[in-house]
C-alpha cells in the first residue's frame, strides 16, 4: 500500500527520496531545509547526472536518511529516465534495510511530466523494483521474508492522484505474480501447476473465467502439436482457456495466446548441459497472459480477453516424440517435427487454431521462441513481427510508451520458402540457417489465417541479470506493453485489418 506524506512537510518522513536534474531546478525548498545537501552540491559531489544515487543522513530532525537520484538533463526528462532513477533509489533503499521510501513528486516533474503521470510512474517503478524472489528460502526467518518495502508519495492527496496510483499498484502486482511463476524451477511450476493458477485468478474474481483441457480432452479434440511436446514428460500437457469479460458479450474478444514451457530440455534433440537451467523461464509467455488477465480484472478494463495458454513440459524419454516424426495439429495441418526443441511453435500452432474458433478481434501472443532474437536485439527489446501495420504500430507505440521496447523483423515471401518438409504439410524448422526468428513466425503464420496477428518473441526479454527494475531472473515482460495497448485501444474496438 503506498502511503501519503502532505507536501511541504517532513514531519514523519524518515527516508526521503529526492529527484535532482543536472541543473539541480528540481529541488524545491525542501532541501533547503536538509542541512549537507546545498554543500555537496556546491562541491559538486551531486552532479545529478541520471543514475547517480547519493545518501545523506542529516545529523538532527526527524529524516535520518535523503537519497537524492540524478535525473540527468532536465530538459530532456522523460518517464524512461524517472523510472530508471526511482529504480536504482528502490535498489539502493532496499540494500540499505530501508523500509518504506518517501518519494517527493515534485521533483520528479517537468513540463511534460506532470504530478499524476509521475505518481503512476514512481508507485510502478518502485513496486517492480523492490520485488524479489524468496518464496524458496527457506533459511530466512519468516518477518524477513514477509517484509515488505513501501513506496510511498510526499503530494497532495487527490482523486486522479489515488486513480494513477491504483492503476500503477495493480500493474506492478501482476508484473510480479507473473515474474514468480516464471521463476518458479520446473519441479515447483509444471502444467498442472499453471491450470491451478489459472483457477485460482478465476476464483477470486467472476469476471474471469476458466476452462481447463487435460490430457484426454486434447486427445479427443486432435490437439497434436501439443501432446507431441507434452507425450514425453510425465507431467501431462494441458490447454487452458482464461477469458475476462470486461465489455458486452456482442464485443469480440482479444486473444491472448502465451508459450507455457514449463522446462525446455530439448526434448530428443537435447540442448547443451550449459545453462539448460534457464529453460524454467521458457514459460515466460504464459505468465505474461495470466498476469494480464489479473491486471485487467482489477482495473475492471472495458474489453473482453481470450487468454489461451498451451502448456507442456518438453523431455527426452521413451515415449518421447522422435525427430522426423509426423503430427496432426488441431487446424488438420500436418507437422514433420524435424527438432524437438522447436517445440515452442508447435505448442502455439494448437492454442493459435484454438482461439480462432473464438472469432477474435485480433491475437497477440508472447513466446520465449527463439535464440536468434537474442542475437538480433539482445536483452533489451523484444522481437515483433506481424501481419498487421498497424496492430504491429500501435504494440510498438504502447511498448516504446510504457519502457518495454520492441522491434519489427519482416515476415516476406522469401523466407515463407523455408518452412517446406518432403513428407508433410510443414516441417517444423527450416534446412537453412539464418533469420532464426522469422522462421519461427513464418511457421506461426500458417496457422492464423488473415485474423490481425503481432507474435512478441520475447527469448532475450523475459528474463536476464538486474536491471534498474528487476533483480535477476525473470522481468515480467509484456504486461505493462499490453496494458498501455489496451487502454489506448479501448474505444477503438480494435478494429484492424490483416495485410493479406
Ligand atoms: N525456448 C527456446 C528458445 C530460447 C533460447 C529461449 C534461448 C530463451 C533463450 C526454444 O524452444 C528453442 O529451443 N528454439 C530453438 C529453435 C531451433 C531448434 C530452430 C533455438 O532458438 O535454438
Ligand atoms: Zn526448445
Ligand atoms: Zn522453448
Amino acid at each position: 500500500m503506498v502511503r501519503f506524506y502532505r507536501p511541504k512537510e517532513i514531519r514523519g518522513i524518515r527516508n526521503l527520496v529526492l529527484g535532482v536534474t543536472e541543473d539541480k531546478k528540481s529541488l524545491s525548498g525542501l532541501t533547503a531545509r536538509i542541512p549537507g545537501i546545498q554543500r555537496a552540491i556546491k562541491l559538486g559531489d551531486v552532479t545529478g547526472k541520471l543514475g547517480e544515487i547519493n545518501v545523506f543522513y542529516p545529523p538532527s530532525g526527524p529524516i535520518e536518511r535523503v537519497i537524492l537520484c540524478g535525473l540527468g538533463k532536465g530538459a530532456e526528462l522523460e518517464a524512461e529516465e524517472v523510472r530508471k532513477a526511482v529504480g536504482l533509489a528502490v535498489q539502493r533503499a532496499v540494500r540499505l534495510k530501508v523500509r518504506e521510501a518517501v518519494f517527493e513528486v515534485g521533483s520528479f516533474c517537468h513540463e511534460r511530466l506532470e504530478p499524476v503521470e509521475t505518481s503512476r510512474l514512481i508507485v510502478l517503478a518502485g513496486q517492480l523494483a523492490s520485488y524479489r524472489y524468496l518464496e524458496l528460502k527457506k533459511e530466512q526467518d519468516e518477518d524477513l521474508r514477509r517484509q515488505r518495502f513501501t513506496v510511498s508519495l510526499c503530494i497532495e492527496k487527490k482523486p486522479s492522484i489515488l486513480q494513477a496510483v491504483k492503476m500503477a499498484e495493480d500493474t506492478a502486482d501482476s508484473v510480479n505474480y507473473a515474474r514468480t511463476l516464471a521463476n518458479r524451477p520446473g519441479n515447483v511450476l509444471y502444467p498442472e501447476v499453471l491450470a491451478k493458477e489459472a483457477v485460482a485468478l478465476a476464483k477470486k474474481d467472476k469476471r474471469i473465467k476458466v476452462k481447463i483441457l487435460r490430457h484426454q480432452e486434447l486427445r479427443r479434440q486432435g490437439f497434436g502439436a501439443l501432446m507431441a511436446v507434452g507425450i514425453g514428460s510425465v507431467r501431462p500437457p494441458v490447454l487452458i482457456d482464461i477469458r475476462y469479460q470486461g465489455a458486452s458479450s456482442k464485443q469480440a474478444p482479444v486473444a491472448l495466446v502465451g508459450k507455457g514451457i514449463t522446462f525446455d530440455s530439448g526434448g530428443i534433440s537435447i540442448k547443451p548441459s550449459a545453462k539448460m537451467e534457464e529453460m524454467r523461464f521458457d514459460m515466460s509467455g504464459a505468465a505474461a497472459v495470466l498476469g494480464i488477465i489479473k491486471a485487467a480484472a482489477a482495473m475492471r478494463l472495458p474489453v473482453n480477453l481470450l487468454g489461451v495458454v498451451p502448456a507442456a513440459e518438453n523431455m527426452p524419454s521413451g515415449t518421447a516424440t522422435r525427430p522426423g516424426d509426423v503430427v496432426t495439429s488441431l487446424s488438420g495441418k500436418s507437422i514433420e517435427i524435424i527438432n524437438t526443441d522447436a517445440e515452442g511453435r508447435l505448442i502455439l500452432a494448437d492454442a493459435l487454431t484454438y482461439s480462432l474458433r473464438h472469432k477474435p478481434a485480433c491475437i497477440l501472443d508472447f513466446a520465449t521462441l527463439t535464440g536468434a532474437v537474442i542475437v538480433a536485439l539482445g536483452t533489451y527489446a523484444t522481437g515483433l513481427l506481424t501481419n498487421c501495420d498497424q496492430m504491429g504500430l500501435d504494440i510498438a507505440e504502447a511498448g516504446n510508451e510504457s519502457g518495454e521496447k520492441t522491434w519489427q523483423l519482416p515476415i516476406w515471401d522469401e523466407y515463407r520458402q523455408l518452412m517446406k518438409s518432403e513428407v508433410a504439410d510443414i516441417a517444423n524448422i527450416s534446412s537453412k540457417s539464418g533469420a532464426g526468428t522469422i522462421q519461427g513466425a513464418v511457421f506461426l503464420e500458417r496457422f492464423i489465417g488473415d485474423t490481425p496477428w503481432v507474435h512478441l518473441d520475447i527469448a532475450g526479454t523475459a528474463y536476464g541479470d538486474k536491471t534498474p527494475l528487476s533483480p535477476k531472473g525473470a522481468t515480467g515482460v509484456g504486461i505493462r506493453l499490453t496494458l498501455a495497448w489496451l487502454l489506448a485501444q479501448k474505444n477503438k474496438h480494435f478494429k484492424y485489418k490483416s495485410n493479406a
